[in-house]
């Protein structure tokens, strides 16, 4: 019984003053830090994760956002307002301002991914506190999302404007 307790307090020893060793060896270390923290996150370029990326706009095109609006009703609305209105999630009046292109694409088609690693969709989801799930919507379908958002703003500010 004693040599087991003297035996236990050796291991107890050794595992501090090896981490005592470890500790040292991080703090030497740590002048290479910056260069392996910026290796693993790479610079947000505000386009968020997923297969979209520089995405160019043509000429909006009304009959797409018509499409869009339909669907938005269908899939969206239960959690989003068109206004500025904050609902499940934020009122999406203007996300075509705050946001890229392929970053709405990617939140409405990768919206998991996107909330565990993009910092923007991180940020939302500590305010809103709810996560927005896939909602079965075809890459058809989110372009079509897109363009009624860009009618949307657009409408926005004109009405803005007098
Ligand atoms: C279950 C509720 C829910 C549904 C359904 C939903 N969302 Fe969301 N959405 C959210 C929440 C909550 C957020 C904020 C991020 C988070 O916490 O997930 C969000 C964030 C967003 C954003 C980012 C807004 C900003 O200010 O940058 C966009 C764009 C968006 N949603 C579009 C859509 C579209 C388009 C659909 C339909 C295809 C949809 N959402 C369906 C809850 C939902």
């Amino acid at each position: 019984m004693k040599r087991k307790l003297l035996s236990l307090a050796t291991v107890a020893a050794l595992f501090f003053i090896s981490s005592c060793g470890n500790h040292e060896k991080s703090e030497n270390e740590s002048s290479e830090a910056p260069q392996s923290m910026v290796q693993d996150a790479p610079k947000d370029d505000g386009q968020g994760i997923g297969k979209f990326k520089n995405i160019t706009l043509a000429a909006l095109d009304e009959k797409l956002a018509e499409q869009g609006k339909v669907v938005f009703e269908a899939k969206c609305s239960a959690c989003h307002n068109a206004t500025d209105v904050r609902k499940v999630g934020p009122g999406l009046k203007g996300v075509t301002e705050r946001r890229q292109p392929a970053w709405i694409l990617n939140q409405i088609t990768n919206p998991t991914e996107m909330l565990q690693k993009d910092p923007t969709s991180k940020e939302l989801l500590a305010v809103y506190l709810t996560q927005m799930t896939f909602q079965d919507v075809s890459d058809d379908q989110a372009k079509q999302i897109l363009e009624y958002f860009r009618q949307n703003d657009k409408g926005g500010a004109e009405q803005a404007k007098k």
